[in-house]
């Protein structure tokens, strides 16, 4: 048998993940080698504080000077667990640029410069890998640059945010209202302490526009991401969902169009419970990828969590590592800048709550509404209240700016007191 080739790793951070990395690389290190030949060394980990316990990880390898480990001729392959934007950018970039594949679990990094990193391994023909960014520990980067490489990928929509999909899994089955939802989240470490980047949907954008990246092979950011959160999700809109038959989901879609343009989409809609994304509860995330020969796969599982984050980033270094050795790397597609298709003229099917007087005509008022602008309805249902009627309306697919018209238009009516939420209605 041929002697396993070494790769010496520099792990930057030692945190959450970085520590389940350490620890995993020490626990794995004699199977890895048995599997693939190669033995994988932890030799160096950058941190801020040397004082710090970090259990199962060797003190004599911590450094805080994070450029010198990642210049350090000893170091073959750079794994970024850090966390942070620039900073991080600058010692990925180095790394790359030294010839050391790199591997991060860093979905902010990637959703503000991925595709300048991207390009900068190519150039060096060294891997970057970022299983654990999306979705941590499902393994959905793999396949969609493996397995689905040559699939015509049409839409990836998924839960991609653990935090919020436990707190609407709360309000959905206890009853809960969103501020006792969060502070649930919150108490069981699911929720920062400041919980925006969770609930506001910006945690999300970060990963539908690196799926976005890779599915269509064109340069989404995530500043390009529309985002809407769940913080003004309420008791009363889960169970105006759930009569109809709904749950209410954060969810990130990205689609190409017919004429290239991308869609790249968070926001809280409403999926029919039969959907299998409506069965992904607690703090699961689940992924459904959408193309003209897969038809539909969904990929389910851990969405954070130091092991299941860290097992992913354990398999793209071995991965990387094998490239290393192998002298190759496995590229990142990218076209350019993507087209991204403004929300408003993107078509979804839209439900609406409104309240109006109970009195002949209103709803020949709305309806006529709806038509003046080419929004067809699916259904509607009335709720009768003490002295005004509640009217409840799901429409089929509509251009969103004719239904934010619609909406226009109905507010005028003398008899429409109020238009309350607003949702997408998805996969109905
Ligand atoms: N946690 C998850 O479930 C999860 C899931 C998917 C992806 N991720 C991503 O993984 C990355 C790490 O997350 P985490 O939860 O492990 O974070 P964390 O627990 O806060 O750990 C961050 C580590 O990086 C070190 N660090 C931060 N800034 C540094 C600097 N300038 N120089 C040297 N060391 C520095 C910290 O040092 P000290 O320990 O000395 O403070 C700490 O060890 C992030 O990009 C995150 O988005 C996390």
């Amino acid at each position: 048998m041929s002697e396993a080739r070494e790769i010496r790793l520099g792990v930057l951070g030692c945190g959450t993940v970085g520590t389940s990395f350490c620890q995993l690389i020490a626990d794995q290190a004699e199977v890895i080698e048995a599997r693939t030949g190669i033995r994988l060394r932890v030799v160096s980990v950058s941190v801020r504080d040397l004082a710090k316990p970090r259990a199962g990880v060797d003190a004599s390898l911590l450094t805080t000077d994070s450029a010198a480990l990642v210049s350090d001729p000893g170091v073959d392959l750079v794994v970024e667990t850090m966390g942070g934007v620039e900073g991080t950018r600058e010692l990925v970039l180095a790394a790359l640029r030294a010839g050391k594949p790199v591997v991060t679990a860093n979905k902010a990094l990637l959703a503000a410069h991925g595709p300048e990193l991207y390009a900068a391994a190519d150039e060096a023909n060294v891997d970057i890998g970022f299983e654990a960014a999306v979705a941590a520990g499902i393994p959905l980067i793999g396949p969609l640059r493996e397995s689905l490489v040559g699939e015509d990928i049409s839409r990836v929509m998924g839960i991609l945010n653990g935090t919020t999909n436990y707190i609407l899994s709360q309000m959905t089955e206890k009853g809960a209202d969103y501020a006792d939802a969060l502070a649930d989240a919150q108490a069981l470490g699911y929720a920062e302490a400041d919980p925006t980047a969770d609930v506001e949907g910006h945690d999300a954008a970060a990963k539908a526009s690196i799926l976005a990246t890779l599915a269509f092979g064109r340069s989404v950011l995530g500043d390009d991401v529309h985002t809407e959160g769940i913080s003004k999700i309420t008791a009363e809109d889960i169970d105006d969902a759930d009569r109809r038959g709904f749950v209410i989901k954060l969810l990130g879609v990205v689609e190409r169009f017919d004429d290239g343009s991308i869609g790249a989409r968070v926001f809280p809609a409403m999926v029919p419970k039969l959907h299998p994304l409506a069965a992904v509860r607690d703090s699961f995330n689940a992924v459904f990828v959408e193309g003209v020969g897969i038809d539909q796969v969904m990929l389910y599982g851990r969405g954070a969590g130091g092991h299941p984050t860290a097992a992913m980033v354990v398999g793209d270094t071995v991965n990387a590592a094998m490239n290393l050795v192998a002298k190759t790397h496995r590229r990142v597609v990218n076209l350019g800048p993507a087209v991204v298709r403004p929300v408003e003229d993107i078509e979804s099917a839209f439900f609406v709550s409104l309240e109006v007087a109970d009195e002949p005509g209103v709803l020949a008022a709305i309806a006529n509404e709806f038509g003046e602008h080419m929004v067809s309805i699916s259904s509607m249902e009335q709720e009768d209240l003490e002295s005004t009627a509640r009217l409840l309306f799901i429409t089929h697919h509509a251009v969103e700016s004719n239904f934010r018209a619609t909406l226009t238009g109905i507010e005028a009516l003398p008899a429409v007191k109020s238009v309350g939420r607003v949702l997408r209605v998805i996969g109905s």
